[in-house]
């Protein structure tokens, strides 16, 4: 047991800001005065329902979304999407484009391609996803039922610059990673949607925000009526009982941010501390990052040690030093630090002061 204050650099689940575990902590046992946790309430009651609405009602102002996009709270997160997103979307189309700029592209077309044919536009993977192709070098997608790509690639540590230009198609992305962490153009998209479990809760809830238009389109046959969006938009997303608590803890979240000053301070404080890492790793040779510096990810800062062994005594040190959850994916290898939200400039200083004492220490 550490009474030291330890910085959590997990990828998610992941760190989330101290205030608002503080203050969930303090109503956990009696919320609002009622003598009950918010985590034993009716999502039917007028208490639960207004959580819903207030928390809908914030992340609609914080991203700016436009009054034809509806906003769902849905169980099974992200990787339930890569299923409901062709099921709901296929309409009369006979396939759908996918961009692939990592891990995550790659399994969210595996798992569409089991419902529509999946046209690969741009594949990364010849450069071991360390840079995003020019859009100019993208296939043709103009017949395809949805332009679907991942906005940030949270094990390869890379994140698009741009938002892709669809035309006429929807665009469809997976901002799991990096959803509130800073302001975009959401009228962009069809559809947008992200797991919880980096920037907006703790895991177990999905956020899908959806236009209009797109709930018209005829469905797959065999879509389960828990991932139909038409559905869940007339039950305000209650076909089920919804994951309560997760849902009040995103609400906290978003007040959290509002009250940081909203997603254009969380955007320069994202930056900042990417800028650090990235620029100390820049001024040194014992750490590599590959990534092509316009697409370094602000959310997940991967690199690599010259061995294996190198990279295992980093993360145990690490730990030791109270910086925990920099070990990096088992299909990458390395060390992954994940600085969302919630991760304090202070955190970012305390890894490099780290990162330098190993480096002086085991140069080979
Ligand atoms: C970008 C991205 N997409 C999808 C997923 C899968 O999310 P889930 O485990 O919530 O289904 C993750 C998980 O970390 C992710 O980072």
């Amino acid at each position: 047991m550490t009474s030291q204050k330890v910085f959590n650099f997990s990828a998610g689940p992941a760190m989330m800001p101290s205030e608002v575990m503080h203050g969930v902590q303090n109503e956990f046992l009696n919320w609002r005065g009622l003598g009950v946790s918010v985590a034993e309430i009716s999502h039917r009651s007028q208490y639960f329902l207004d959580i819903a609405a207030q928390s809908k009602n914030q992340l609609r102002e914080l991203l700016n979304i436009p009054e034809n996009y509806h906003i769902l709270f849905l169980p099974g997160g992200a990787r339930t999407q890569f299923a409901s997103v062709p099921m709901n979307l296929m309409g009369d189309y006979q396939q759908a484009a996918y961009v692939q700029t990592g891990y995550w592209g790659y399994v969210a077309q595996t798992e569409a391609s089991r419902y529509l044919s999946i046209n690969t536009i741009v594949n990364a993977e010849h450069n071991h996803y360390t840079h995003i192709p020019d859009q100019k070098t993208w296939a043709d997608f103009s017949d395809c039922a949805y332009l679907h790509y991942v906005d940030n690639e949270t094990i390869h540590g890379v994140e698009f610059d741009f938002i892709p230009s669809a035309q006429n198609v929807p665009l469809v992305c997976d901002m799991s990673s990096n959803l509130l962490s800073r302001p975009f153009d959401v009228s962009k998209y069809g559809l947008i949607y992200a797991s919880s479990q980096k920037n907006v809760a703790i895991s177990g809830i999905t956020i899908v925000i959806i236009r209009d238009d797109l709930l018209q389109r005829k469905p797959h046959a065999a879509l389960p009526s828990i991932m139909n969006y038409a559905l869940q938009v007339k039950h305000d997303s209650m076909w089920n009982t919804p994951p309560t608590f997760e849902w009040y803890f995103a609400d906290q979240v978003f007040q959290w941010i509002k009250k940081q000053g909203g997603l254009s301070v969380m955007a320069k404080h994202n930056a900042d501390k990417a800028k650090k890492i990235y620029d100390y790793l820049d001024s040194q040779s014992f750490y590599q990052n590959k990534i092509n510096k316009q697409h370094r990810s602000r959310m997940n800062v991967i690199f690599h040690l010259p061995t294996p062994e190198l990279d295992a005594a980093f993360v145990k040190q690490a730990q030791e030093n109270h910086l925990f959850g920099l070990k990096g994916h088992k299909i990458l290898g390395g060390i992954r630090a994940s600085i969302y939200n919630a991760m304090p400039m202070e955190g970012v200083d305390q890894l490099i002061a780290f990162m330098k004492q190993f480096a002086l220490l085991n140069i080979p």
